[in-house]
């Protein structure tokens, strides 16, 4: 049933919690399942948040009047609740097996060989490629649709019970999609946390004074071992599938279903059906393909949301699998492809001090440069003062630098340290603006609101893609702007003419009319993406989105209470203060309406609908694989200009845009009489709209 069709029959239902039957509730549950697939599995959400969350809403009312109703995959189990005090024993049937890995081509070539040795000469095997994502590998098991039972690989035979904890993972169903599942089957696949909620909740158990996590990866596992379900809820977590352990009924005869014969197959067809996501970035075809796909891959890993340390080669044909066997501990079938090391030994030639947005200074290592996995890096963070009294390090020490996907290089550790090496100095003035620095528990912080470090750090932080995302103005053009007076807060970049860039050194006309164009472009903007792009303190994407909810206009944010603030669920008092003392500030107050003058416009989700966009009336659906940008990417992309997009096509689709393999997609347009354009074409119509 639809939103609005429940909201018809049940008129103002928030007070009728009494009229709703058992039947009722069951199909409550489905319409949360089918909208939350629709939003965590396919990026493509049908009702707003707003909607959803009074569907929700409604679902716990119910089920606080009616507990015995409650269904064992009710999507308010995803919220947590259950604690388990120890974790019991799995055992995996068949066991969690490891790969193979090499970290070379002649390898690569090598595995190729070995699968032909056995399956004879004439054969020539067609490989998948999947991201191997570094996380962590669990085993989920089904019986007769519902998720029983969620276990981490341990040993590989025997794993530890997480269930109450996988349970809470948005992108896991509870129950499966398939309308006649297998009796029971197993899922394998990683639980990974995106780097960006990595770091979110590092900064978060920072302010805590909490230990942080190294990686993404410990993150993942952390939370996902914890007593506490709530906890894992709280935490940003996804699962990916990769393989089938055991399966009951494999072949329906009933429905006539039969299971794939290929792994791709599994990957595009099998889990999708079952109500998983899957990575999209996968590849089959000849091993001089996977070769190639694996350039590609490590080209575009800085790019992908998620830390993947290589990926899985895998024969395509299943039937052959069992054929290959297995060398000591692992499968012949596949082999796990991996990126090279990313640390590097370099010397530390000197430690910089740098004032940044919050006026905290970190202290920034320069390097003698050191090539790590392909980049050449010149410097690291240190973080702050205690983590560099925690590495003792000294200016001429040898040290350990890692890079973790996007995020800046930082020292690991020192390796040796010298007697000619030399103690670093603290410093007690501001590098920028030398007035008197504060010590704050683990940092040191400028408190001059109006030191050029800081204004700097905010300029940039606003144009930058965590901010208002202004393509054209990069980092250093804002510095260089700022130095020259041009600018001083984020409102004088709305008031730029072309009369003030012109005679700036370095900067031609073709520049100038993209910087004016692509500020232009973002004069109006949701309201959660001008609260973040602000950078208030411990104001991140999540909490200006759920700010934005709650306020609807920018103007409202004036007159807020620290109190309506606190009221907010999900908001903590400290979040509440600083928000609350941020729009009291008479200059931050000023620099708004400044802004606001110029016909900028933060508007909120309902206005945002209601935009007048140039691609508001297309539905458009991407299928194939596209050289030059991810599906989530060209998804974003439309959906800028005001486009909607689906997963598959149907009669509201109006437009289908197709990349290499696509495939039964294109053949259903073609049925429809609905327009399709290749990536050349759509590459042609972005550029048209920019
Ligand atoms: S296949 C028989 N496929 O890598 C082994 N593994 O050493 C079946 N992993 O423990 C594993 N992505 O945690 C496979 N696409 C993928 C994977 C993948 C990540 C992890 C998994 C496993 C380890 C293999």
């Amino acid at each position: 049933m639809s939103f609005s069709a429940l909201k018809k029959r049940r008129g103002d239902f928030k007070s009728k919690v009494d009229l709703f039957d058992r039947q009722d509730y069951a199909e409550l549950v489905h319409c949360l399942q089918y909208h939350g697939h629709r939003y965590y599995t396919l990026d493509d959400p049908e009702i707003s948040d707003h909607e959803y969350d009074q569907l929700y809403l409604l679902l716990t009312e119910i089920e606080k009047e009616n507990p015995q109703w409650i269904a064992p995959d009710s999507p308010s189990l995803k919220v947590g609740g259950e604690i388990k005090k120890i974790f019991e024993s799995v055992e995996h049937n068949p066991a969690m097996l490891s790969l193979d890995n090499i970290t070379d081509e002649a390898s690569l070539f090598d595995f190729h060989q070995r699968i032909l040795k056995v399956l004879g000469g004439n054969f020539i095997p067609e490989y998948h490629a999947e991201l191997k994502f570094d996380g962590l590998a669990v085993d989920l098991i089904y019986e007769n649709g519902l998720l029983v039972s969620g276990s981490t690989r341990g040993d590989g035979n025997f794993g530890e019970d997480v269930t109450h904890n996988i349970r809470t993972i948005q992108n896991v169903p509870l129950k499966l999609m398939m309308e006649n599942p297998p009796a029971k089957i197993s899922i394998r696949g990683e639980v990974v946390m995106p780097y960006e909620s990595f770091e979110m909740l590092n900064k978060e158990l920072e302010g805590q004074q909490k230990k942080l996590f190294a990686n993404p990866r410990n993150a993942a596992s952390g939370s996902l071992r914890q007593q506490d379900s709530r906890l894992t809820a709280s935490r940003d977590l996804y699962f990916f599938p990769y393989g089938v352990g055991k399966i009951q009924e494999k072949n329906n005869p009933e429905t006539g279903y039969l299971f794939p014969q290929q792994q791709s197959e599994v990957y595009a067809d099998y889990f999708p059906a079952l109500g998983f996501k899957v990575s999209p970035d996968v590849k089959k075809g000849s091993i001089e393909a996977m070769a190639a796909h694996f350039t590609y891959i490590m080209q575009k890993r800085s790019q992908l949301k998620y830390d993947i340390d290589g990926i899985v080669v895998k024969l395509n044909d299943l039937s052959k699998w069992t054929l290959l066997g297995m060398t000591s501990k692992s499968p012949r079938y596949a082999i796990a492809y991996k990126f090279p090391a990313r640390s590097g030994i370099t010397e530390i030639s000197g430690v910089v001090f740098q004032t940044g947005r919050t006026g905290v200074v970190t202290p920034v290592a320069n390097l003698k440069p050191v090539n790590v996995g392909g980049v050449v890096i010149k410097r690291a963070t240190l973080h702050n003062i205690r983590e560099m009294e925690r590495l003792n390090i000294h200016i001429g020490d040898t040290v350990e630098v890692i890079r973790a996907g996007d995020v800046i290089p930082k020292v690991e550790k020192v390796i040796h340290s010298s007697e000619n090496s030399i103690a670093i100095k603290i410093p007690e003035k501001c590098p920028e603006c030398s007035d008197k620095l504060i010590h704050e528990d683990i940092y040191i912080r400028c408190p001059n609101k109006n030191c050029r470090g800081r204004k700097v750090g905010l300029l940039k932080y606003f144009v930058s893609r965590d901010g208002l995302d202004i393509e054209g103005l990069g980092a250093e053009w804002v510095e260089k702007l700022f130095d020259l007076k041009k600018i001083s807060d984020y409102a004088d970049i709305f008031y730029l003419k072309e009369t003030d860039l012109t005679e700036i050194e370095g900067m031609g006309e073709i520049l100038r009319g993209n910087m004016l164009h692509s500020i232009e472009q973002r004069k109006t903007v949701p309201l959660d993406v001008f609260i973040k792009s602000l950078g208030i303190s411990n104001v991140g994407p999540r909490t200006a989105e759920i700010l934005a909810e709650n306020f609807y206009t920018l103007q409202s944010f004036f007159s807020v209470s620290e109190e309506s603030l606190n009221a907010i669920h999900e908001i903590g008092p400290v979040i509440a203060s600083c928000v609350f003392e941020y729009f009291q500030d008479a200059e931050n107050q000023k620099t708004i309406w400044k802004l606001l003058k110029t016909g900028f416009q933060a508007l909120d989700a309902e206005k945002k609908e209601n935009l007048d966009l140039p691609l508001k009336n297309e539905t458009f659906v991407f299928t194939g694989t596209m050289e030059s940008m991810t599906r989530e990417e060209s998804q974003k992309l439309v959906k800028k200009y005001g486009a909607k997009t689906a997963g598959s096509v149907s009669n509201l689709t109006t437009v289908v845009v197709f990349g290499e393999n696509a495939g039964s997609k294109l053949k259903k347009a073609d049925g429809l009489g609905i327009k399709k354009m290749s990536e050349a074409e759509f590459l042609q119509l972005v550029e048209k709209l920019k």
